[in-house]
């Protein structure tokens, strides 16, 4: 297993809409434990392949800092085939944005078909943190960061702070 190098906003490459994968042969299931790694490595809940720079739609999920006895989730393809009405309003966070935190509202609770690494088909529904971490993952396949969901200025402040912060982080390196 690899810990990957997580790429931070605005970096072009977290806006591109993923591919999805043929089936979970060896390769996919090596790209979910390094991410399930990663993920933990950065103490995140979620993370999506876009973010360590692979176009593929594949996520993990780990809840277990917040929900004992929760396993990582591993996911391929993952599609919501189902939204509650019901809305929360939740704040979240991203391993892409770091430090920054907003209010997103998304629907409470999701059923969700994906493939998981032992390649067979699954559903889940999801609702609490769960369902928030699925939803804000599966939205970085698609190209889209919980600042997109903000007014244009408010995210324009989050990335022009990103940006400052990456140049001074540069200087120094
Ligand atoms: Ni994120």
């Amino acid at each position: 297993m690899a810990i990957l190098p997580i790429l931070i906003a605005p970096n072009p490459r977290l806006k591109i809409r993923a591919k999805k994968v043929k089936s979970v042969d060896e390769e996919t299931a090596k790209l979910m434990a390094d991410m399930v790694e990663t993920m933990k490595d950065a103490n995140g809940i979620g993370l999506a392949a876009p973010q360590v720079g692979v176009s593929k739609r594949v996520i993990v999920v780990d809840i277990s800092s917040v929900k004992e006895n929760s396993q990582p989730l591993c996911m391929a393809n993952p599609e919501i085939i189902w939204a509650s009405e019901e809305e929360d309003l939740r704040e979240e966070g991203c391993l892409s944005l770091p430090e920054q935190f907003a209010e997103v509202l998304r629907p409470s609770r999701v059923k969700v078909r994906y493939i998981d690494k032992q390649n067979e088909i699954r559903e889940i529904e999801a609702q609490g943190i769960l369902s928030v971490c699925i939803q804000h993952e599966i939205d970085h396949l698609d190209g889209k960061l919980f600042v997109d969901y903000l007014s244009a200025l408010r995210r324009k402040m989050i990335i022009r702070k990103l940006q400052k912060t990456q140049k001074l982080a540069g200087a120094s390196a």
